[in-house]
């Protein structure tokens, strides 16, 4: 089969095709058979072994899992002997966190991962890539602001992956979205359901006279710090992007700052709010929106793309 990997840190072009063995699954793993496959911002970060100081769990000189991509939407093609929640011919995404190898044709899988049975109203590549956007924001909106009806939400960013999936899912809890995006994607955003879109280029968000009980910094270009004049006392600053100030400003006001690798919690946990959001694909009430397709052999150009930082939702590699 054919798959992604990258043997070295370094731009788009380290990445190569191979020809590798099909995987075999064992006694409690499913083998898949790739339909869509996502590239993400953790995807180009792992590849550049950036920041650096991730290269202490990717490894020092050279990554020491070669392989690529960590969402996937697929069909089941064969199944272990003491797999019970799967079988052939199954629909099913989800991803395979720090393990990678979905940028591929086939992978092999635990049951007990973070995976799902497709929501049928979907297709393969508007599944691929819940588990980045989707599920990092609905754990940062739902578990760390917890969200209600009525408050006040700014999300920075909110034309990417994270943020087209945060202006939804708040929308969803009831919230008031002001949306933080250039102004080529402000209609976009406000198709979303965005109650207003702030061109970061030419307003700068420190000087809103709004008070926001929640801001959510996707690319992670704000201060804490500045956003204390628009924030409630109680209010919340949260970010999927970790810097040393974020740590610091976290450990001096634990209640107030929030990170966390959403692909580090319990497994049980993540495959909990996997559940309620396939719950709102079926009720339509959450749409991926995919910026552009490519297929296996053009991942580098998929990367290229990433790497220009200025995507619009996500990246889906199809198998034909
Ligand atoms: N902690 C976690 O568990 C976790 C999980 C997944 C991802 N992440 C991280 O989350 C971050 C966001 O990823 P993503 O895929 O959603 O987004 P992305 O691809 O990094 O962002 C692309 C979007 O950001 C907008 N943008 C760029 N600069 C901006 C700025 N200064 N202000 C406001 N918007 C700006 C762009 O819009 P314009 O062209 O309009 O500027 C573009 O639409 C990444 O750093 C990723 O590594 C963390």
């Amino acid at each position: 089969m054919k798959a992604a990997i990258y043997t070295r840190y370094g731009s788009p072009e380290v990445i190569q095709i191979i020809d590798t063995e099909k995987p075999v699954p064992k006694p409690n793993e499913v083998l898949i058979k790739i339909k869509a496959s996502s590239v993400t911002r953790a995807d180009t970060m792992m590849r550049a072994g950036r920041p650096k100081f991730g290269r202490i769990f990717l490894g020092l000189f050279k990554p020491k899992n070669t392989s690529l991509g960590t969402g996937f939407s697929g069909v089941v093609e064969s199944v272990g002997s003491e797999v019970t929640e799967f079988k052939i011919g199954d629909e099913i995404f989800g991803e395979k966190l720090f393990s990678n190898g979905c940028n591929a044709e086939y992978i092999c899988i635990t049951e007990d991962m973070v995976i799902a049975l497709k929501p049928t109203n979907i297709s393969h590549q508007e599944a691929a890539p819940i588990c980045d956007g989707f599920l990092t924001s609905y754990n940062f909106i739902k578990e760390h602001a917890k969200l209600k009806k009525d408050q006040h939400i700014l999300i920075n960013g909110a034309s990417g992956s994270l943020g087209v999936a945060a202006v939804q899912l708040a929308k969803v809890l009831g919230a008031k979205v002001t949306a933080v995006c250039s102004s080529k994607n402000s209609d976009f955003v406000k198709s979303f359901g965005a109650n207003r879109a702030i061109d970061y280029t030419k307003t700068s968000v420190y000087n809103l006279p709004d008070k926001f009980d929640v801001i959510y910094d996707t690319v992670g270009t704000l201060n804490y710090k500045d956003t204390k004049t628009i924030l409630t006392t109680d209010g919340i600053f949260m970010t999927p992007v970790l810097s040393r100030k974020v740590m610091w400003q976290m450990l001096w006001n634990p209640k107030n700052v929030k990170f966390e690798a959403t692909g580090i919690k319990k497994t049980e946990d993540l495959k909990r709010l996997l559940k309620e959001l396939i719950n709102l694909f079926e009720e339509g009430k959450l749409k991926t929106h995919v910026d552009k397709t490519y297929i296996l052999s053009e991942i580098v150009t998929a990367h290229q793309h990433l790497d220009t930082g200025r995507k619009v939702g996500n990246i889906v590699i199809i198998n034909p």
